[in-house]
């Protein structure tokens, strides 16, 4: 059966790079926006046009680069906005305009002071103003995941009458359960007329640590676009990572989801990114921090000595990562100890073994890890020779 296609929205450079001491010059976001498509990323969302003229300028170039993928342009739900964003998308291949308005209850209430009537008419007008320069226009209702699913789909309903091609359902606060958001993407598509002629989309911040759990309910729910930035950055906790939803739609076969993503170059692109932000990855971060690959207890090092798969779930090579790492601390068994030596050239007997093996416990007691140079003076305290087969 062939499996359905996820569209990959990346947002790095645009929601990513609204997180403060992010801000990246043009050149650098040039250097990104060139890795992003040739990772695969089906949509770069360049900037958000008017904020700025350096942003204008950013989206114009990366427009003028990008080959493949679509380069898209955020905008509210102004007619100045969609004006400067389909100027600053003129040299793109595929342009796409990103506007919408806020539709949940504090959203509208506090934000746009309006009433209902009045967001939808002005996502109405917005949507179709946005659709006189582009074919392909993106709506946003901001702070979906907080708005009434009744409201959401009338407004929703309206914008599809007036040209929109994706539809994006944003969890601003990321404030839902991944039920819950799941279960808005099925409403939506089970009450919204003409909703098979358009793409959902996922948009999920990480406030509660849910935006990526929320993003895979979503299109297990028939969402077919995922908004997301390398290494997860974003708005205060952050955006849904795109390592994390690429590599747990690839492993989970039986979902039937596939992306257009090069998983190899997934660690490289995140180590880029963080460089360039200088936003440092957490060591634990799944798929590309730089504990991801790393086993530090006996028990787990013996398992993964004998076969890679008894605690790994990924083959660090599919996302360019060199090897699984052992890394040797107090924790560590005697496997652990001869895997390593051996790797630096120490082929060791039993008995050799076992007498390292005490030397390292006390230099490990220590010391937060033990490195290389500290085996090669272990095996000197022991007189062991490297390459010395007993
Ligand atoms: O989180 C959000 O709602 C957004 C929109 C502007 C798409 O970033
Ligand atoms: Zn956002």
């Amino acid at each position: 059966m062939s499996k359905d296609k996820v569209q990959i929205f990346d947002t790095t450079l645009r929601d990513g790079e609204q997180v403060p001491g992010c801000k990246l010059a043009t050149k650098e976001k040039l250097v990104i926006a060139k890795r992003l498509d040739v990772l695969g990323v089906d949509v770069i969302e360049a900037g958000f046009p008017i904020s700025s003229p350096g942003d204008f300028g950013s989206v114009e170039e990366i427009s003028k680069l990008v080959q493949n993928a679509t380069v898209c342009g955020l905008t509210r739900a102004v007619e100045k906005d969609i004006e400067v964003a389909a100027q600053a998308l003129t040299y793109a291949k595929f342009p796409r305009i990103h506007t919408g308005i806020g539709t949940s209850e504090s959203h509208m209430k506090y934000k746009f002071k309006a009433t209902p009537e009045q967001i939808i008419e002005r996502a109405v007008k917005a949507t179709a103003y946005a659709k006189s320069y582009v074919e392909d226009v993106e709506f946003y209702a901001e702070d979906a995941g907080r708005t009434d699913n009744v409201f959401l789909a009338r407004v929703l309903e309206e914008v599809i009458k007036a040209g929109a091609t994706v539809l994006n359902i944003p969890d601003t606060t990321g404030y839902c359960l991944p039920d819950e958001y799941g279960a808005k993407m099925k409403y939506l598509r089970e009450n919204v007329r003409g909703i098979e002629n358009v793409i959902l989309s996922c948009h999920c911040h990480n406030d509660l640590g849910l935006a990526t759990a929320n993003s895979i309910a979503g299109v297990q729910n028939g969402a077919r676009q995922i908004e997301c930035t390398i290494n997860g950055i974003g708005e205060r906790a952050g955006n849904t990572s795109l390592e994390e939803v690429v590599m747990i739609l690839k492993q989970h076969p039986y979902l039937n989801l596939e992306t257009n993503i090069n998983t190899q170059l997934l660690y490289n692109t995140s180590q880029m990114v963080s460089e360039k932000m200088g936003m440092m990855v957490q060591p634990n971060k799944a798929i590309v921090g730089a504990n991801a690959f790393a086993h530090s207890s006996g028990i787990h090092q013996d398992g993964v000595i004998k076969n890679r798969e008894t605690y790994e779930i990924i083959d660090p090579a599919e996302v360019g990562v060199t090897e699984s790492a052992i890394v040797l601390t107090a924790r560590s068994g005697r496997a652990a100890l001869a895997y390593r030596s051996k790797k630096i050239g120490y082929e060791l007997t039993k008995n050799q073994l076992d007498v390292a093996y005490q030397n390292f416990l006390t230099v490990a007691d220590q010391q937060k890890e033990v490195k290389d140079n500290d085996i090669h003076r272990i095996m000197e305290a022991v007189q062991i020779q490297a390459g010395a087969l007993a």
